[in-house]
């Protein structure tokens, strides 16, 4: 049932701030966050982490990983579930593994998960689907409480998830955090706040949605959540659409970048503005249309971007669960514009149960 939407995509959009929601609040008692006994001793214990999924499974991974090392200082390694199968991880004993997969089916995750299990990993599902093959095979399993996702394309599925990692995270951080924990407890409603502005999102994309190219960038978890950004746009509005660390640019990347490619900056790592502002009067000088998407009060991007979106504040490294929810709006607006059905992208199937 859609209630209403035009589309699964955008109800399983909207339908964040709850998932978010549920997600958290079943895990946090009396001020502290308690995953289940088991998973908590486990963490307690571990000293390196290795993160495993596909898509935008293995997206949620490598914002993981930039916030589990920065507030947690353990070193996470994270694959893509067709190359960790294959190669040769060098595990320890003791090591850990979180194995992300909305599904729960995923034939090269469940693979991996095999594999790890042989190598004496201990592992941890991360999934939306109770009962599932990875969540029966692998030794804990932790659920996103987002419901059934429809729409081909993840939106809840990859928020949850990172509600997910970011409570592992403070698992892992050990000395308790109040003012962060707080802060997390507020991405619900400023996810919800988010949303209330979609419309600016829409006009945009009517403006945008023809672009030949597009290019997201960022920086630390923005570079991160552009991945997953670029994913979505390609899924569903078949747009050529690339992401990267925004370092890279001089390194290769600007050498495509003309009058026909909408550079969306992700500008949310305070330390870093200036060199975003670098970054993108370089793609400017080239032509390039800008979006920055930033804070609420930061005006350093105004006189740089053709455009700036602006989320809620929060501490920098929870952005991604609400600037994804921008790329998300963009990436379903530009795919109805363009006549697409953005709940079923050609090419593409739910559950890739096959290699
Ligand atoms: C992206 C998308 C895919 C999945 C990937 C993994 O929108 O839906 O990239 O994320 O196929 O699927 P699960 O999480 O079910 O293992």
């Amino acid at each position: 049932e859609k209630c209403g939407y035009e589309h699964f995509m955008l109800k399983e959009i909207f339908e964040q701030p709850k998932a978010l929601q549920d997600t958290l609040a079943s895990r946090i008692k009396g001020g502290e966050i308690h995953l289940a006994p088991a998973i908590d001793a486990l963490l307690q214990e571990c000293t390196h982490l290795l993160i495993v999924g596909c898509g935008s499974a293995y997206h949620a991974g490598m914002v993981a990983k930039y916030v589990i090392e920065h507030f947690a200082k353990i070193s996470v390694e994270v694959d893509v579930a067709s190359e960790m199968r294959y190669r040769t991880p060098l595990c320890r004993q003791g090591d850990v593994c979180i194995v992300i997969s909305q599904s729960g089916e995923t034939a090269d995750t469940l693979a991996s998960l095999r594999l790890l299990k042989e190598l004496g990993v201990k592992t941890i599902a991360l999934t939306n689907v109770v009962g599932s093959t990875i969540s029966r095979e692998a030794d804990f399993v932790m659920y996103t409480q987002a419901g059934p996702e429809i729409a081909v394309a993840s939106t809840k599925a990859l928020t949850t998830q990172l509600m997910c990692l970011y409570l592992i995270a403070m698992v892992l951080k050990k000395n308790h955090d109040a003012t962060l924990l707080a802060q997390l407890s507020q991405i619900p409603s400023l996810a919800q706040k988010l949303l209330e502005k979609q419309e600016d999102i829409q006009r945009f994309a009517a403006r945008q949605f023809n672009k030949d190219k597009v290019f997201f960038m960022g920086r630390l978890t923005d570079y991160a959540i552009s991945l997953e950004s670029a994913l979505k746009l390609k899924e569903i509005s078949y747009t050529h659409s690339e992401s990267f660390a925004a370092g890279e640019l001089k390194h290769g990347p600007i050498a495509l970048v003309d009058e026909s490619t909408l550079v969306v900056a992700m500008c949310t790592q305070p330390q870093l503005y200036k060199k975003m502002d670098s970054n993108i009067k370089e793609v400017k000088a080239r032509g390039a249309t800008a979006l920055v998407v930033t804070f609420d009060r930061v005006h350093e991007f105004d006189d740089t971007a053709d455009e700036v979106f602006r989320i809620p504040e929060t501490e920098p490294y929870f952005t991604p669960m609400l600037t994804v929810i921008v790329s998300q709006l963009y990436a379903y607006y530009c795919s109805v514009l363009k006549g697409n059905d953005p709940d079923k992208p050609r090419n593409l199937a739910k559950s890739v149960t096959v290699e």
